[in-house]
């Protein structure tokens, strides 16, 4: 069984990135194809980066980069979960992509985006160069959520059909392990 990482990108107060990880996590769990690990980047608190080796020498001086590496390592496959910040992606998962380099090397990964009339589409593109240099593979079926806002109701997030094939497709894409890149 392939193990799987669901991170959760946005760490402010109020958001709505557990809403959208727990529907993703209920798929996941529904759809039994999958070890799942949770990567919450509100709790994993990293600070900014403060290893003073380059990541692709994996010698790493602190406790906490320590952990990121073993669980990242252990992931199979990865789904992040990313609302769209100033047509962007968040700060906290660029520096949580930037602890590591090995670890995300190869591994397939999917998008669920989030965030206005976009639906998150500028944070995936500009997140993409950064997995593409990762060596991370995508996959074709990435889940795009408009107005995320009017499908959370107390903390609870309500998918379309559209999302709910997305999510689908994208699931059983990583666990097959095929990804757009080969
Ligand atoms: C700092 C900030 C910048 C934002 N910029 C955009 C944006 O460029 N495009 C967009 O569609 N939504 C934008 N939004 C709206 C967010 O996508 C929306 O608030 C979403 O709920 C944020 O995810 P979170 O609740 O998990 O933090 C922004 C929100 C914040 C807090």
């Amino acid at each position: 069984m392939r193990r799987l990482l669901v991170v959760i990108a946005s760490t402010r107060p109020g958001r709505v990135g557990p809403a959208v990880g727990d529907w993703v996590v209920t798929r996941v769990h529904e759809h039994g194809g999958f070890e799942l690990d949770i990567a919450d980047l509100a709790q994993l608190q990293l600070p900014f980066l403060d290893e003073p080796a380059h990541p692709r020498l994996r010698t790493y001086s602190n406790q906490h980069t320590r952990l990121w590496s073993e669980q990242v390592e252990r992931a199979d496959a990865v789904i992040f979960v990313m609302p769209e910040y100033n047509h962007s992606f968040t700060a906290p998962l660029k520096n949580a992509l930037d602890f590591l380099f090995h670890e995300w090397n190869d591994k397939r990964v999917g998008l669920v985006s989030y965030g206005g009339l976009a639906g998150g589409t500028r944070a995936v593109v500009a997140v993409q160069p950064v997995l593409a240099n990762l060596g991370m593979r995508g996959v074709h079926s990435n889940v795009e959520i408009a107005w995320v806002a009017e499908h959370v109701t107390d903390g609870v997030f309500t998918a379309t059909e559209r999302h709910e094939r997305a999510l689908a497709a994208q699931l059983d894409e990583l666990a097959v392990g095929q990804g757009q890149h080969g």
